[in-house]
């Protein structure tokens, strides 16, 4: 079983602050960089390009949980040629094909990422893949100051057997992790854990390590 990547989600209010974060060395340990929704609401589009331009070859996702106005959103966003984008589970279907195509027209590899928030059923799992969305975000909500329940896991599991990528994200911390042994997980996404670590990198070297440890290298 392949091991998780780890993406740290950038939910600063700033670009200066996001790169103060990335400048300690996390930036290297991490396999994925996300502008995060708080970070693009704060400093809008351009905050995607800029990270393109800093990082050239890294894999980036662009997480604006679109909703609607897939075409337009979605190009707002791609023009910093992000390797993922999301989109939220309840936008009309019409949107989330919106910005499939939007990808295609630009001739860009870009992967949409559905993200999964309250209802949502594991039909519309099957219907996502045949628009073309073949990874899905699961969220502990940042509101929810609980951990992960036992339900939720049991949703990653289900999720996990549907053909589809699946990750996870929120509240995620170094002993969080073990919940996930066993499953394919893609990607697991840690925000808060990482960037308001007394020492960022170290913490992330160790989450990463935490990850290779229970899942192996490859
Ligand atoms: C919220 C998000 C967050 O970036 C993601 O869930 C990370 O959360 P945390 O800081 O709890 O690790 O997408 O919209």
């Amino acid at each position: 079983m392949k091991r998780p990547l780890l993406q740290l989600a950038l939910d600063e209010l700033s670009l200066d602050h996001a790169f103060e974060v990335l400048s300690t060395g996390v930036d290297e340990v991490v396999d994925i960089i996300e502008c995060g929704t708080v970070l693009i609401g704060s400093e809008g589009r351009k905050v995607v390009q800029i990270m393109r331009d800093r990082y050239p070859d890294k894999k980036l996702v662009a997480d604006f949980k679109i909703a609607d106005s897939g075409k337009v959103m979605a190009g707002m966003l791609l023009d910093g040629r992000p390797d993922y984008l999301t989109v939220i589970c309840a936008a009309n279907q019409k949107t989330m094909k919106a910005v499939v195509q939007e990808i295609k027209d630009r001739g860009l590899n870009t992967e949409v990422q559905m993200e999964l928030y309250g209802n949502w059923t594991f039909e519309e799992v099957e219907i996502w893949k045949q628009i073309g969305i073949h990874q899905v975000v699961l969220h502990h909500s940042v509101d929810e100051p609980s951990g992960w329940s036992q339900r939720e896991i049991e949703v990653v599991k289900k999720l996990c057997d549907h053909d589809i990528q699946v990750t996870v994200t929120g509240g995620i911390n170094y002993d969080s992790i073990e919940l996930f042994k066993g499953l394919p997980i893609f990607c697991i996404i840690a925000g808060r854990s990482i960037r308001t670590a007394e020492d960022p990198v170290t913490e992330a070297k160790r989450i990463k390590d935490r990850i290779i440890e229970i899942w192996g290298k490859d």
